[in-house]
């Protein structure tokens, strides 16, 4: 028996939540489902964004699943906070392109490791009435950490055999001169893997211009995530990006996108990343085969291209395409 943590938040994040819960009822496992809200909603009623409650569920779980929340005016960011409390201090983003879905190439496979704890995430500001300050904090300790845990997919990955390092570092010479000098220092301990360090605005057109030349891909907080949101659009959109968020005693899984509010309500989200990410869940927790039948199924339904959301380009809904995975899951 797995317990989980179920927090939907808002728009959207609830709508792919219901496929994700959907999914797990019809596997041969045994799941207890422990709910939990944060976000908007959850502040209008609660006056807090993440309350502790939630926290406790995520913290005694063996794994929780987090659809997307609407940023609240004046309030903490929840998932930053639950990523904190919970210091699952790496987000690993895989990005792969499908057959027939647009892609800027064929055969991207990458993954990018941001990291989750601080950096200009730290959610420290202040200031005055002209001049307001964000604290951009970043430590030899987390630094290393997030490096260990790149060059050990690599390894893993078993692809191009490389790390590549995100930075600014002729800018902003302190905080990612430590952060650089953290991933070479990491380096020394893996010969076999190749290693190479790009300035993050040059990795911005890198991405586009010479996608396959990246593997692993590791970088600081917003760094990391205003990249990862980038590669999504490489390979067919966040309705297709997935991310784990893993640390030492917790696994924390959620899809890379918001609760568009655009979209949401009328049931044409793409379920894909939240299905994945769990999919990224069930691998954490240690069912690794089933999870590899997730990843299949998904790619079968989104290659066969005749169930596919609007985003995808197709005219299926959220729960149409959700069955569809489901169906192909099962019939394995
Ligand atoms: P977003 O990721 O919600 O949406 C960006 C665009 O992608 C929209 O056009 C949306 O319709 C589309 N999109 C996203 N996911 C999709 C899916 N599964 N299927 C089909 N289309 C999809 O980002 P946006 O609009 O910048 O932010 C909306 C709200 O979400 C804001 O309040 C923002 O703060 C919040 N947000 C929350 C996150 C989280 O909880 N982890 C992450 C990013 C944004
Ligand atoms: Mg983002």
């Amino acid at each position: 028996m797995y317990n989980i943590a179920i927090i939907g938040g808002d728009g959207i994040g609830n709508e792919v939540m219901e496929s994700a819960e959907y999914l797990l009822d019809k596997l041969d496992l045994n799941f207890n489902f422990n709910y939990g809200e944060a976000g908007f909603e959850c502040f209008n009623k609660n006056g807090t964004t993440l309350p502790e409650e939630t926290i406790k569920i995520a913290k005694s779980s063996d794994a929780t699943l987090f659809g997307a929340s609407t940023s609240t005016p004046g309030q903490p960011s929840p998932i930053i906070n639950l990523r904190k409390e919970l210091d699952v201090y790496a987000n690993l983003r895989p990005i792969r392109s499908y057959k027939g879905i647009k892609s800027v190439a064929d055969n991207i496979d990458f993954i990018i490791v941001r990291e989750n704890t601080e950096g200009l995430y730290s959610q420290k500001e202040y200031g005055n009435d002209n001049e307001v300050i964000a604290e951009r904090v970043i430590t030899r300790t987390a630094s290393e950490k997030i490096s260990e845990i790149a060059f050990k997919l690599a390894k893993r990955r078993k692809k191009l055999n490389k790390v590549t390092c995100v930075h600014k570092s002729n800018v902003l010479k302190k905080t990612d001169g430590v952060f650089k000098e953290s991933f070479y220092k990491v380096a020394e301990n893996y010969p076999e893997i190749n290693t190479e360090d790009f300035y993050v605005d040059a990795t911005a057109m890198y991405l586009i211009t010479n996608p396959l030349n990246f593997d692993v891909i590791v970088s600081t907080n917003l760094f990391g995530d205003i990249l990862s949101d980038e590669s999504a659009g490489l390979v067919g959109g966040l309705g297709l990006a997935p991310s784990g968020n893993i640390g030492d005693e917790n696994g924390l899984f959620e899809p890379v996108h918001g609760s568009a509010p655009d979209i949401a309500g009328k049931g044409i989200a793409n379920p894909c990343s939240m299905i994945l990410s769990t999919s990224m869940m069930l691998d954490y927790i240690g069912e690794k085969e089933i999870s590899q039948q997730i990843n299949k199924a998904v790619e079968s339904v989104v290659c066969r291209g005749k169930i596919l959301t609007p985003d995808l380009g197709g005219k299926a809904k959220t729960k149409e395409m959700t069955e569809a995975i489901v169906q192909e899951v099962i019939s394995c």
